[in-house]
Order: structure tokens, then sequence, then C-alpha cells
């Protein structure tokens, strides 16, 4: 796959890093283009790029990989570039507030990823890679106890999404469809939620139990990770 990345911080870094060890020809622009050239570089990416709007015509998919609230003001002069291409959008709406992290969106349908839609609308918005901090993407192939570590995306287009599947799987993750554009509010917000929990010093990774355990959803006995007992079963 090609992606393009446009950011040249921690998570361009921890993503264009994984994502060359997976095999994919990625070049990284931003708004210092010598130090997406020197970022490149450390990654071991394509040679050249530098300039965001070379990032943006490069591949089927680019990152966003800026402060959320920069996200929307470096894609709009793009939006031309971008026409037909994935867009991973992997921004947290987030600001620090004195008793945890605070969205700095409104849950409804807005979102970042939303806005992005609106803003580049031939793009194919997808949100995904906000939940985990960088450095899990520096790990070779992220599991927890033996359990891959599952990659939780929203889109609306059907290439979008079998897109962001395979780049995941490719990283030895699971993909976790989580619904279209409409929900991708949910999950920037369940991304401030875990960061809460994390620091607060929270064991979050205990906190989501398996399908199987949830009443009401479906039987998923056999997805990894799950026991396959009833709820019924773990309280007898
Ligand atoms: N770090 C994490 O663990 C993590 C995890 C999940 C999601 N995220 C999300 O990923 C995104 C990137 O985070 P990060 O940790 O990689 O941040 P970072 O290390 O601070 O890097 C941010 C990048 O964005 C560029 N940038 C900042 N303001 C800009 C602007 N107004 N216009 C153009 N470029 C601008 C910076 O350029 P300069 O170097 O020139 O300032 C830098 O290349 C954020 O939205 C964050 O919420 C981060």
């Amino acid at each position: 796959m090609r992606i393009g990345i446009l950011g040249t911080g921690a998570m361009a870094s921890a993503l264009g890093g994984a994502w060359v060890r997976a095999g994919h020809e990625v070049l990284v622009g931003g708004r210092d283009p010598g130090a997406a050239r020197q970022l490149a570089a450390a990654i071991g990416a394509s040679e050249g790029g530098g300039e965001p709007a070379e990032a943006a015509r490069f591949g089927e998919a680019v990152l966003v990989a800026v402060p959320a609230d920069a996200a929307v003001p470096v894609i709009a002069p793009l939006a031309a570039e971008l026409a037909g291409r994935t867009l991973l959008d992997c921004t947290v709406p987030m600001v620090p507030g004195e008793r945890g992290p605070c969205l700095t969106t409104v849950v409804t349908a807005d979102s970042v990823a939303a806005r992005l839609a609106a803003t580049a609308p031939a793009a194919r918005v997808a949100k995904v890679f906000g939940i985990c901090h960088e450095s899990i993407w520096t790990l070779p192939r992220p599991a927890f106890e033996g359990v891959p570590l599952g990659v939780p995306y929203c889109a609306d287009d059907p290439a979008a999404a079998a897109l962001v599947a395979e780049l995941v799987a490719s990283m030895g993750c699971l993909p976790v469809p989580c619904g279209g554009l409409d929900r991708a509010g949910l999950l920037e917000a369940a991304a401030v939620f875990a960061i809460g929990v994390w620091w607060s010093g929270g064991e979050a990774r205990g906190v989501f139990p398996s399908p199987a355990l949830a009443p009401g959803a479906a039987d998923d006995s056999d997805a990894p990770g799950a026991t396959g007992d009833s709820a019924e079963a773990q309280r007898a």
C-alpha cells in the first residue's frame, strides 16, 4: 500500500515506522519539509516528499497526524489532491482538564472526522488509530496476553473501510469495524475517556468484556479473547 503522512510528530513517526516495517510505501509531508524528510530517513520511508501536497497525492491512503484543531486548516488546501483517497484521521480532540482530559467537540454527529469529510468531500474519511498511545505502534506486532490489539474504526465508504481493515491486519492487529462516520464522535470521545482512565491509573484493559458476556450482543464466543462462557456461567 502507498501511504502519505501529514505531520512529523510522534504519531507520524510511530505509525509511519510500523507501516514501513509492514512493507508499505510511506511518504512524509509536513509544514516543515526539512523535518518531514528527516523523519522519512529515520523511519526508512520513501525519499523525496516534504511538502504536504506531495504526501496527499502519494498514495491510496493519507494519515492526518496533526493536532485536532489544526486538522481542518491542514486539509482544506489539499481537498483536490485528496479526492478518491482514504483519509486516516487519528486525531483526538482533547484538552487537559482539572478532573481529567476533556473532549473539545460536542458528541452528536459532530466530530473532527465529520468536519474533514465536509472539508474534503471527495476524500473517503476513516476515523482510526486514535485510541492507543503512539508507543504502542512501535511494538513489532501489538498483542496483549496473547490477543492481538483490536483497532476500532469508523468509515462511511466501503472501500475506505476495506483499506483500513487491510492496513490494520498488515500490522498484526485486529480490525474492529464500529460503523459509519456518524459514530466517529463516539470513537473520539472513547479515546478521551480511555486516556482519562489510563492517566488516573485505572486498568482500562479490563473495562470491556468479550461480546459473549454482553447481554443482547450477538454471540461472538469464537472471537479471539472470548472465553465462550456466558455471563450466567461466569456467575455460577
Ligand atoms: N501521541 C499520541 O500518543 C497520540 C495517540 C493517538 C492520537 N493522537 C493524535 O494524533 C495527532 C498527532 O499527535 P502527535 O502526538 O503526533 O503530535 P505531535 O508530536 O505534537 O506532532 C504534531 C505534528 O503536527 C504539526 N502541526 C502542529 N500544528 C500544526 C498546524 N497548525 N499546521 C500544520 N501542522 C501542524 C507539527 O508540526 P511542527 O513539528 O512543525 O510543530 C507536528 O508535525 C493529534 O491529533 C493527537 O491527538 C496522538
